[in-house]
C-alpha cells in the first residue's frame, strides 16, 4: 500500500517557518483562537497564513474519520494488544502505512494513536488498546508504528501522557509513582517515541504526583516542559485529552498547546484576558501557535511548505473491503493469534474427507471484533466464522450452535417489530419545549441504539413513543435503558423514572454506551403489541454535542441458555471436531470502566468443559482482548488466544485453523491461573490517589518477584513448529555497554515457521533494586522446516541503565549481567555473562 500524498521530501527536513513569524504578528485573539479546536475533530484554519483545517481522528483500532467521513466504513484492525503479540516492528510498520492510507482516504491529518500506557493491571478497561505490560516491547512496537505513519505524512499522537493505566475515576485520580519507576517504566515508551520524532502527544485526564509536584497532566509543568521539551527535546504539539483541560492559566504556562475539543473550552477569551493581565506571557502563546503551524507544515496543511503536493483523491486509496486491505487484516489477525495449547497435533486441522465440524459458542455466532469507547470504528464487513470455515474446509459439513448467550442484556429490538402510533416503521420522537409544547416531530428508523443529535436549543426534552410487537406466546422481557433523566411507561404503567440529569461525563466514562436497563416483564398468550412511551433528557455533552440516547432491547420466548448448551454439547458429541469460540463482549471490555473481575461472562466455562468432555477433538478459541481466567486451559486439547481480531474475524480464524497462516503470536502480557495470583489486581484509586506500589515490578516482573506461576507467561506462544536454540554469544557492540546477543535458532519441527527470539537481562548482585529479569530485546525469525538462522539482537545501553535519583540522571551500574535468551520469559534456553563497564 502506498499512501502517495502530500509531502514529497522527508517532512522532518521542513524548516519552520516564516509562517510562524507571520503567526506571531497576528492579533492576540486570532492566535489564541488557534489554540482551541474548531470542532470535535478539527482545528481552526487561518487562510491568511495558508493554514487549512487540520482534522484529527481516533485511533488505534482504525481511523474513524472526521465529521464528514466518520460515517464511512473504516478498516477495522485487530486490537493493539493483538498486533503486539506479533512482537514484530515490521508488522507495526505495515500497520502504520495502512493507517496513513486510511487517514488520507478519510481526510485525516492526525491519528490519535498509539496508546503506550502499560497494561499495569489485567482489569484495566483500555487493556486491549495498549500494546503490552512491558515498557520495552511497547516502546519498540510504538516507535515502528509512529515512524511509518509519519513517513507517509500523517501525524501520530502518542497517548495518554501519563499514568492513564486505569479507567476508574480516570478524569479525577492522581497517580503517585516514585520517580525511578516513572522514568524506567511509564515514561520509557513515551521517551522512545519522542526520540523517534513523534509530532503530537496527548496529555491524559488524570494527574501525577512526583517529586513533590502534584498536578493534572494538562497542568504539569515538570512533565510537559521540564521532561518533555527541555530534556527530551519534543518539538511537536501537546494536545489535551478530550475535555481534559479545566483551567486557563496553568495549562497554557505548563506547556499544553492545544485544547480539544472545541469550539468551547476554558481558553478563548479567558486566555486573552490572562495575557492582558500578565498571568500568561504572549511569548508562551507564540510558542503554542508556532508548534501548531509546524504541525500543519508536517502534515501538508500549510500552503507554501517546501515539497507540498495536493492530497490524492480519496478514491486513490484502497477501500477497507478491497482484497489488498482484507488480505493484510487477515494476516495481522492470524499472525497475532497465540497457540496456548496443542496436544496431539490437533492443530493445524487435518480432517478426513466429509468430516463433520460443530462450530460452537456465542462468539462464533457474533465475534467480538473491537472493544468499546473512543477507538470504535465501523467496519465495511465482519467476516463470518461459519462462512469462512465452510469455504476453508471444502467437503466438511459445518454446523453452528450458539451454546447460550454470554450477554447479560437482551438483544436490541429489530426495526421490523417497531412502529410509530401512526403505523410507520420506527419510533416517533417529539421535541418538547419548556411549556411541554411539541416543537418538532420525526421518526427514528434505526433502532439499533437510539441516539440522535438535538440541535435545537429551545428543546427542553424529548418524548418517544413506539408500538413494540411481542411475537409469540410466553414471557417477554423488555429492557429500556435511557441515558440521564427519564420517565418510562409501558402500556401506561410506570417502569421507572429519575430526575438525575447527566452531562459530558457519560461520554468520558462510556456509560452512554451501556446504560443500565429498566425492565418490564410481560406474559402473553398470543402475539400482541405494547406501547412504550418515554420522556428523556437531552444530554448536553459540551463539545461532544447535545443528544438523546436510549437502548431498546427485548428477550422473546425461546430456548433457554441451558437448552442451548445441551444442544451444543450434543452436536459436539456427534461431530468429528468441535470448535468452541468463547470470550468477552461489548459489556465486558471498553474504555470508561475497569472490569470488576477476570471471569469469562455467562456460562461459557461450563460450555467449554462439557464440549471438551463430549468430544476429545476440540479446539477452544478465546475471543478476548485482555486476560480472562481459563479454568479448563489444560484440559482442552487445543486452545488459541484469538484476541479482538477486527473485521477479518472469520477469515483469520480459518487461516489459523487450517494452518494457511501460522499463528505465531507470543503473549505481550501474563495470563493468570487464578485471579488471586495477579500482582496488581486492580487500579482503584483510594481517596483520589492511585499508588503504583509495585514500583518497577510491572507485569511479568511482578510475577517473577513474587515467584508465582501464571497459566501462560509473558512471551509464551507455541506456534505450529518446534525450535532449538544454540551458540549464544554476547559481546559489547560499541562504546561500553551497548551489547549484542547472537544466537542460532533451528526449526526442528515439520513445518516452516516463525519464532520470536527473546533476550532478557538479570542484574549484578550489587544491592540495587532491579526486576528479577527484564526484557532487553527481541527478534522475529522465519525459518523453513529443518533450517537454522543466526540472529543478532542489539541490547541498547538503556537496558542496563537505572535512573539515579541523586543525580537526576541515568547511570550505568558496572558489573556482571546475565544475558538469557529463549522462547518466553520463563522458557529460557541459553545464557551468557556480560561484563559491563561504565
Ligand atoms: C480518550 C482518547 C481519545 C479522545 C477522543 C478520550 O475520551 O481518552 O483516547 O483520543 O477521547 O475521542
Amino acid at each position: 500500500m502506498s499512501p502517495n500524498h502530500m509531502v514529497t521530501e522527508p517532512a522532518d527536513t521542513v524548516t519552520p517557518l516564516s509562517p510562524a513569524a507571520t503567526a506571531r504578528s497576528l492579533p492576540l485573539d486570532e492566535k489564541v483562537r488557534l489554540l482551541t479546536g474548531a470542532g470535535t475533530w478539527t482545528l481552526h484554519s487561518l487562510p491568511e497564513l495558508g493554514l487549512r483545517t487540520i482534522t484529527v481522528s481516533d485511533g488505534p483500532i482504525g481511523v474513524r474519520g472526521g465529521d464528514d467521513t466518520s460515517s464511512l466504513p473504516s478498516a477495522q484492525l485487530p486490537a493493539p494488544s493483538a498486533t503486539a503479540a506479533t512482537w514484530d516492528p515490521e508488522i507495526q510498520r505495515r500497520i502504520g502505512t495502512l493507517m496513513a492510507s486510511e487517514a488520507r482516504r478519510k481526510g485525516v491529518d492526525v491519528v490519535l494513536a498509539p496508546v503506550v500506557n502499560l497494561q499495569r493491571t489485567p482489569v484495566g478497561g483500555r487493556h486491549f488498546e495498549c500494546l503490552s505490560e512491558d515498557p520495552t516491547l511497547a516502546a519498540n512496537l510504538a516507535v515502528a508504528f509512529v515512524e511509518s505513519i509519519q513517513a507517509a505524512g500523517v501525524a501520530a499522537c502518542i497517548k495518554h501522557f501519563i499514568a492513564n493505566e486505569s479507567e476508574t475515576e480516570r478524569t479525577e485520580y492522581i497517580a503517585r509513582i516514585d520517580e525511578r519507576t516513572l522514568r524506567e517504566v511509564y515514561l520509557a515508551p513515551f521517551e522512545a517515541v519522542v526520540e523517534a520524532g513523534v509530532w503530537t502527544l496527548m496529555a491524559a485526564y488524570n494527574g501525577l504526583a512526583v517529586g513533590g509536584v502534584e498536578a493534572t497532566s494538562t497542568e504539569h509543568e515538570v512533565l510537559l516542559t521540564d521532561i518533555l521539551r527541555t530534556e527530551w527535546g519534543f518539538d511537536g504539539v501537546v494536545v489535551s485529552d478530550w475535555l481534559a483541560t479545566k483551567t486557563t492559566d496553568a495549562p497554557a504556562n505548563a506547556g499544553l498547546d492545544l485544547v480539544m475539543p472545541g469550539p468551547l473550552g476554558p481558553w478563548g477569551d479567558a486566555l486573552v484576558d490572562a495575557v492582558h493581565a500578565g498571568r500568561v506571557s504572549e511569548a508562551a502563546i507564540d510558542e503554542h501557535v508556532e508548534r501548531i503551524v509546524t504541525l500543519a507544515a508536517r502534515v501538508g496543511a500549510l500552503s507554501g511548505t517546501p515539497g507540498l503536493v495536493e492530497p490524492a483523491p480519496a478514491g486513490d486509496f484502497p477501500a477497507p473491503d478491497s482484497p489488498e486491505v482484507r488480505g493484510l487484516l487477515t494476516e495481522l489477525a492470524a499472525r497475532s493469534t497465540v497457540v496456548l495449547r496443542n496436544e496431539g497435533g490437533v492443530l493445524p486441522l487435518d480432517l478426513p474427507a466429509g468430516a463433520s465440524v460443530a462450530l460452537i459458542g456465542p462468539n462464533a455466532v457474533k465475534p467480538f471484533t473491537q472493544g468499546g469507547g473512543s477507538a470504535f470504528v465501523t467496519p465495511p464487513l465482519v467476516a463470518d466464522p461459519l462462512a469462512a470455515l465452510v469455504e476453508a474446509l471444502p467437503g466438511a459439513s459445518v454446523t453452528l450452535h450458539r451454546g447460550g448467550t454470554a450477554e447479560a442484556t437482551a438483544p436490541l429490538v429489530p426495526l421490523d417489530r417497531l412502529s410509530t402510533p401512526a403505523g410507520e416503521p420506527g419510533l416517533l420522537v417529539e421535541l418538547l419545549g419548556d411549556d411541554d409544547g411539541v416543537l418538532e416531530q420525526f421518526a427514528v428508523t434505526d433502532p439499533a441504539r437510539i441516539w440522535f443529535p438535538v440541535q435545537r436549543t429551545d428543546a427542553a426534552r424529548v418524548r418517544l413513543v413506539a408500538e413494540l410487537e411481542l411475537p409469540g406466546a410466553g414471557r417477554h422481557e423488555i429492557e429500556i435503558a435511557p441515558v440521564g433523566a427519564h420517565r418510562v411507561l409501558v402500556d401506561g404503567e410506570l417502569v421507572g423514572e429519575s430526575e438525575r440529569r447527566v452531562g459530558a461525563e457519560v461520554v468520558l466514562d462510556s456509560s452512554y454506551a451501556n446504560p443500565p436497563s429498566l425492565t418490564a416483564v410481560i406474559d402473553t398468550d398470543e402475539t400482541r403489541s405494547v406501547t412504550i412511551a418515554a420522556e428523556l433528557q437531552i444530554v448536553d455533552a459540551e463539545s461532544y454535542g447535545r443528544f438523546v440516547r436510549v437502548h431498546l432491547r427485548s428477550r422473546t420466548p425461546g430456548r433457554s441458555v441451558s437448552e442451548e448448551i445441551d444442544d451444543a454439547v450434543a452436536a459436539a458429541a456427534s461431530s468429528d471436531l468441535a470448535i468452541v469460540v468463547i470470550g468477552t463482549n461489548s459489556e465486558t471490555e471498553s474504555e470508561g470502566w475497569d472490569r470488576p473481575n477476570l471471569a469469562l461472562p455467562g456460562r461459557q466455562n461450563e460450555l467449554v468443559r462439557r464440549v471438551v468432555a463430549a468430544n476429545p477433538r476440540t479446539v477452544v478459541v478465546v475471543n478476548a482482548g485482555a486476560p480472562v481466567i481459563l479454568p479448563w486451559l489444560d484440559e482442552a486439547p487445543a486452545v488459541l488466544w484469538w484476541w479482538l481480531p477486527g473485521q477479518e474475524a472469520g477469515t483469520s480464524l480459518a487461516a489459523v485453523l487450517t494452518g494457511a497462516i501460522e499463528p505465531s503470536g507470543r503473549l505481550p502480557w501474563t495470563l493468570p491461573v487464578d485471579e488471586a495470583d495477579v500482582p496488581v489486581p486492580n487500579g482503584l484509586p483510594v481517596g483520589g490517589y492511585l499508588d503504583y506500589i509495585e514500583g518497577i515490578h510491572v507485569g511479568h516482573r511482578g510475577w517473577d518477584r513474587l515467584a508465582r506461576t501464571p497459566a501462560r507467561e509473558f512471551g509464551f506462544g507455541l506456534g505450529y513448529t518446534s525450535w532449538q536454540y544454540e551458540a549464544l554469544s554476547v559481546a559489547p557492540a560499541d562504546a561500553g555497554a551497548h551489547a549484542e546477543a547472537s544466537v542460532t535458532v533451528s526449526n526442528v519441527g515439520g513445518r516452516d515457521g516463525r519464532e520470536v527470539v527473546q533476550v532478557y537481562l538479570e542484574g549484578p548482585d550489587d544491592g540495587i533494586e532491579r526486576p528479577v529479569r527484564w526484557l532487553a530485546g527481541s527478534a522475529v525469525v522465519d525459518a523453513a522446516a529443518g533450517a537454522s538462522v543466526t540472529v543478532t539482537i542489539p541490547i541498547p545501553r538503556r537496558a542496563f541503565e537505572i535512573w539515579d535519583l541523586e543525580r537526576g540522571d541515568w547511570s550505568l551500574p558496572r558489573g556482571e549481567y546475565r544475558v538469557r535468551v529463549g522462547r518466553s520469559s520463563r522458557d529460557l534456553r541459553l545464557e551468557a555473562v556480560l561484563q559491563v563497564h561504565p
